[in-house]
């Protein structure tokens, strides 16, 4: 696929510091073995030194060697990280024991090397849950200026090439925020569109899905999607965006024609944002099982340095892609 041969070899070009707290999890280390192999940027491995070098070793992951293995219980330099969570944390009530005890959680030790400037980007989730890699990433490195909710987006490559950019959309937030207010939707959809281009590289059509299209439908639930399609023009005047829009009518050209003939984006949406978490997690998940798309993600936008998250059922290529694209977002 073009643009991710493009995406690994951008990063390539400019080698950033990744670090992986599953360093032990045997696809995350198959994954790094290529990276390294093949150059595509820098690995940190958090774990059981003797068991990463074990696992290598019965695996022939010979790139292995190359990477940087932070075993946090011998860590010479841990009490700067502990320091650096409690530091961050006191005013929540973390007191030093237990910042003592997080900085060796991998997840949360990752983290603090993205905040100390020791690391680039994080990628984690095969073998963690959504929630317990995105906490620490939400407490320590938090996010973007002028941003305060971090969400999830998908790259949707779908087999339809008449959608989207040539058959790739953007679709969020997929993975994150259970219930979005209006405000926060409005700031997945600047976020979901900063994605498109940084990430897509395609201009982004921003349509807020909900399941009436320009006052087809009253309900409290279509009056969040109008109100968050205003309050995102607010917050970036350039951005090309229309809602409230049901999904046909922002994909295809004679539906949107016929129920928003005076929209600029209905019928040429190119970045879909969900109402909620029930839709957005949904409709992605049926998109690519009834379609034969190839979904990639979630990829955290929002946050002031790339962490990403992996499904549990990832393969090793899927932790490939996401390695190159957590690489891509870290570069400056
Ligand atoms: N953006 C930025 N910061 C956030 C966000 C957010 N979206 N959500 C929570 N935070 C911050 C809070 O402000 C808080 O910060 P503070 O401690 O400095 O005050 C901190 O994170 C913890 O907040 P909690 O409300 O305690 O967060 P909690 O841990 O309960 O929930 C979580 C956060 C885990 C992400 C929750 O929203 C969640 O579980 N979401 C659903 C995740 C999920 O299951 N997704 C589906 C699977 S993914 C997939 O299928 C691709």
């Amino acid at each position: 696929m073009e643009l991710l041969d493009n995406l690994m070899a951008s990063a390539k070009q400019n080698l950033q510091r990744i670090v992986l707290p599953e360093g032990t999890e045997i696809r995350t280390l198959k994954a790094a073995n290529i990276i390294l192999k093949d150059k595509v940027a820098k690995i940190i491995l958090i774990g059981d030194r003797s068991q990463i070098e074990s696992l290598a070793k019965e695996e022939n992951l010979e790139y292995i060697s190359d990477a940087e293995i932070i075993d946090p219980n011998c860590f010479d330099k841990i009490g700067i990280y502990a320091d650096l969570l409690f530091e961050l944390r006191k005013a929540k009530g973390l007191t030093k024991e237990k910042a003592e005890e997080l900085a060796k959680n991998p997840l949360y030790l990752s983290c603090l090397l993205i905040k100390n400037g020791d690391a680039d980007g994080e990628l984690a989730g095969a073998e963690n849950a959504t929630g317990d890699v995105l906490r620490p990433a939400f407490q320590i490195i938090k996010t973007k200026p002028n941003i305060n909710v971090v969400s999830g987006a998908f790259l949707m490559f779908t087999p339809k090439k008449e959608y989207g950019k040539d058959g790739l959309l953007v679709f969020a937030d997929c993975a994150v925020n259970p219930n979005p207010s209006a405000e926060q939707l409005a700031q997945i959809a600047v976020s979901s569109a900063e994605t498109a281009k940084a990430i897509g590289k395609f201009e982004p059509r921003v349509a807020m899905l909900s399941f009436s299209t320009q006052g087809s439908a009253k309900h409290e639930l279509v009056d969040k999607v109008k109100e968050a399609t205003e309050l995102a023009k607010g917050l970036n005047k350039e951005l090309l965006i229309d809602g409230e829009l049901q999904a046909d009518a922002a994909l295809v050209p004679s539906i949107g024609e016929k129920k928003a003939p005076h929209s600029d984006i209905a019928g040429k949406a190119n970045v879909l944002v969900f109402p909620d978490l029930q839709s957005g997690n949904i409709g992605y998940k049926l998109v690519e099982r009834l379609s034969g798309s190839l979904a990639i993600g979630p990829i955290l936008q929002g946050i002031a340095a790339p962490v990403n998250d992996l499904s549990r059922g990832c393969s090793v290529d899927d932790i490939v892609r996401m390695i190159a694209i957590t690489a891509n977002q870290a570069m400056k």
